[in-house]
Parts: structure tokens; sequence; C-alpha cells
């Protein structure tokens, strides 16, 4: 990590940017993991000069690493490496005026490693890319200097589209060079997964359909989808599903890998995504929030949205029931929901245990009958308020023989007492380390398409009518 770093942020004026990468990257800093000399290139259609590009990425820095004291000092040294240049996406010339502000600052000396961080709309990403490597901006081969590129799906909008944009970009970046982030990867519930499930010996030897009745993956937002004009075109399937929820479900279903570098873990994510028959519309129930009263205030609903037309079939809600054709997983549902606009902000894996087989409780005879509700139940909390639960049956303290479930709980805020960084920091950080398990190989991104693929044909040219729901509720009935 000694060599130089340039990290260019395309779409440096926008929402990402703003709100993750410029955070992420100070985090970085603030804590020693960016090189002595790096810098971050701002690129984007907006005009601003260098400070007022500054002034911009300050607006969401924070002192979480930093003391008080010292936090002034290190955003002003921060920000003295952000410089701005402006430009059209696919121009050439433009790219070439960046390159040009780039070799000025980089200066002579040992050249810099180069990361290109496209912070811009998919169908931005090919015109950019050619951009760039027609100014002879990347870096052929492994070695040192490198060039990288990190994108952000949606990938495509199907298998086919998701095929070109690979074959395209490949023209430019080689998928060694290629990081596609799905940010969930990064947060650290997700990263304990695999922790929790091969560093521990008491969950693998139940983890199967011997033991496991059902694993469940929620994904709920109180929010709709505000300013993202984007959704319309993709929908809760593209925009959750087929990306995080799925990464998920393949982190708590593949098998132990045999290594643990990127190789492996990715084999064995791909081996378990093409174990998933391809979902139809008889498998997924879709919704789509509608307007509300609260407080006496009208809350609109999708189709009164800005960027949304009125007669839209997006939807911003679905619930499919997903089958994993293998020895281990034979005959587990895993239920997957996704909702924009429901009555809480939540994502969270509940793997449910079957019942105690000839349960002595529920069989015996008074006095040490006693009925048994609750089966075992994992609960891993991504988010918020991270946490790892285990929900056992107890007998409650007193005569008689009564029994409850309780949990086993583990908070990681009174666990641990280190801060959760953002996803972003931890990603970007492998990026410059060249480290790629949390990233989306092709074949994975292929596996994951083959899936949903034929689900979203078939709602989109049988014009399925999604379900409405209040904005603020639990979603639709799914059954
Ligand atoms: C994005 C989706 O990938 O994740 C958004 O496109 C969603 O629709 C967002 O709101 C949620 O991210 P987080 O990290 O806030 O859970």
């Amino acid at each position: 990590m000694d060599r130089p770093l340039s990290i260019v942020v395309i779409g440096a004026s926008g929402d990402l940017a703003h709100r993750k990468l410029y955070p992420a990257l100070f985090g970085l800093y603030a804590q020693g993991y960016l090189p002595e000399r790096f810098a971050v290139f701002g690129f984007a259609r907006s005009a601003y000069t260098h400070e007022g590009f500054r002034e911009h990425v300050a607006e969401r820095l924070t002192c979480r690493y930093t003391p008080q004291e010292s936090c002034g000092q290190r955003v002003s040294e921060f920000l003295q490496r952000c410089w701005y240049i402006r430009g059209e996406y696919g121009s050439s010339d433009a790219f070439l005026d960046l390159y040009q502000a780039m070799k000025e600052v980089e200066g002579a000396g040992e050249a810099a490693n180069r990361l290109y961080y496209l912070a811009i709309p998919p169908s931005l990403f090919l015109a950019t890319a050619h951009a760039l490597g027609g100014a002879g901006m990347v870096q052929c081969g492994l070695g040192e200097p490198w060039s990288r590129v990190v994108l952000e799906k949606p990938f495509g909008r199907d298998s086919a589209s998701s095929a070109r944009l690979t074959r395209e970009m490949a023209k430019v970046f080689t998928e060694a060079q290629t990081y596609r982030i799905d940010h969930y990867l990064g947060k650290e519930v997700i990263q304990n997964m695999l922790v929790l499930r091969f560093a521990n010996l008491v969950f693998e030897p139940v983890w199967n359909r011997n033991y496991i009745a059902s694993v469940a993956i929620e994904w709920k937002e109180d929010m709709g989808i505000e300013k993202r004009g984007y959704f319309d075109d993709y929908g809760i399937i593209r925009d959750v599903m087929q990306n995080h929820l799925l990464q998920i479900l393949a982190l708590a279903a593949m098998e132990p890998p045999g290594r643990l570098d990127s190789k492996h873990i990715r084999d064995e994510k791909v081996q378990v995504l093409r174990n998933i028959p391809p979902l139809t519309a008889a498998d997924v129930v879709v919704g789509q929030y509608t307007g509300t009263e609260r407080n006496g205030r009208r809350i609109r609903g999708y189709t009164e949205e800005d960027a949304v037309a009125d007669d839209s079939l997006t939807p911003t809600f679905a619930a499919a029931t997903l089958r994993i054709r293998n020895r281990r997983w034979d005959g587990v549902p895993f239920r997957i929901r996704a909702g924009k606009a429901l009555d809480e902000r939540v994502n969270e894996i509940r793997v449910r245990f079957k019942d105690v087989p000839g349960n002595l409780f529920t069989q015996a005879a008074p006095p040490f009958a006693a009925s048994v509700t609750a089966a075992n139940e994992m609960v891993i909390r991504v988010q918020p308020d991270e946490a790892i639960t285990l929900r056992i049956v107890n007998k409650v303290p007193g005569v008689g023989m009564q029994l409850a479930a309780r949990d086993l709980d583990l908070e990681y805020k009174a666990a641990f007492s280190e801060p959760i960084p953002d996803a972003y920091e931890d990603l970007l950080l492998d990026v410059f380390r060249g480290e790629k398990g949390l990233f989306i190989r092709s074949d994975e991104l292929e596996a994951a398409w083959e899936i949903f693929t034929p689900v979203l044909h078939e709602l989109e040219t049988k014009r399925i009518k999604p379900a409405g729901y209040a904005f603020g509720s639990r979603g639709p009935e799914t059954g």
C-alpha cells in the first residue's frame, strides 16, 4: 500500500458519492488505511470549482474515528487531496482533461494505482468505460500499478442484458480488474455469517434439512422510493431481491469453502445459486404501496410519486419461496420478502428449527405435562441494531411445569465496544487490497439472473397487477 493511489469518483456530484463514498474514504483515511500519497478526483457534469467540491465532500464527513480535537485538522488534510474535473461521461476529451489533471497531481516518481468508481446510472457504464479506455487511462495486466473499476448494481435488467454488459465492459476492464459491489456483503452481520457458521462447532451439524424447517429472509424499508427515479424501471425484485437477498441466502446456504479465499468462497456461492430452480409468477406475490392518511396528512402512494407513471405496475413489494435442490436443503423453503413503504425498517434472517421429535413434555402426564409452543429459532438481524438471537424453550421459574420460549441474545452494541464501520469502508479497502471475496463474480451474477429472469419477464409480459398495500402497513397478504 505504499504506492500512490488515485481514486477517481465518476458521478462525483451524485447521491451515492455524497452519502457513502466520501465518508467511507475519509473513514479509511482517518484510520490510516490510505497510502501516504493518495488523491480523490471527482468527475461529473456539475460545475464545481475544487473548493466548491471540497465543501460538498465535507458536508457528510463525520469524526467517528478521530478524537474531536484533531478531527478538523484531519478533515482539512483530507479535503486538500480532493480535486474536481468537470466533463461529459462519454467524452474521451473530457477524460483526457481528467487524465491531465491526475498526472499533474500525481507528479513524477512512482506511478499511481488507479481506482475508477462508476457512481453513475448503469446506462452510462459502457460509454464511460470506453471513454476511460479511449483516453488510455486503463492499465492492462494484473501487476502494479493497477487500474481497477468498481460498479454498483443494477448489472443489466435480465440474463441477456447483464451478459451483454459484462461482455462489453470486459473490452476495457478484465474480470480481474472489475469489482461489482453488493454493499450488503460489506455489512458487519453479513460478514459474520461465515464466521458464525464455520468458526463455531455447534451450528454446522444442525444446519441442514434434518433440523431446519424453514429459512426466512426479510427486508423492509419504511420509506417510499422518494427521489429514486430509477426505481420505476427496475422494481423491488431487481433492486433488492436478485442481489442483496440472494447474496444473503447464498451465504446462509452454501457449503463450507475448501479454503477461505475469494475463489473458494465464490465457487461455493455459485454452486448453491445454480441449485435453485428459476421462479415463475406462480411462486411470487407482488405488491405496490398505495396512499394513506397519517395524522391528518396525506401520504402519497407509489403511482402518485413524481418519477412514476400513473399506471405503473412496478412492484414495490415481493415475496417468493425459493427451493434449493441439493442434499443439504432439499424440502426446506427459503422465503424471501422485500418491500418499501412498510411498517418498519429491518433486515433479518430467521432460521426456524423443527419441532422436537417425541417431545417428552408434550407427551408427559401431569404434573410434568406442558405445552411447548415455540420451536427453536435463530434470528440474525442485519439492521438496525445488529444482533443474533437464539430462541430456546425454558422452564418458567415456579412450581409446576410451565414452559416458555426466551432468547439468548447477542446484541452487537452491548457485546462489542468497537464502532461498526459502514459497509463501504470495508468494501473500498478490499478494492485497494485486491481482495475480491466480497464482490460479485460474473458467473455468480449470471446464476442470480437465471433465477429471476423468467419471473420478471412473465410479470412484465402478462402485465400482472401488484396487490395494493397501504403505505406503512405490513404489506399484502402472502399466504
Ligand atoms: C440499495 C437499494 O441497494 O439499498 C435501495 O437500491 C435501498 O432501494 C438501499 O434503499 C438500502 O441500503 P441500506 O444499506 O440502507 O439498507
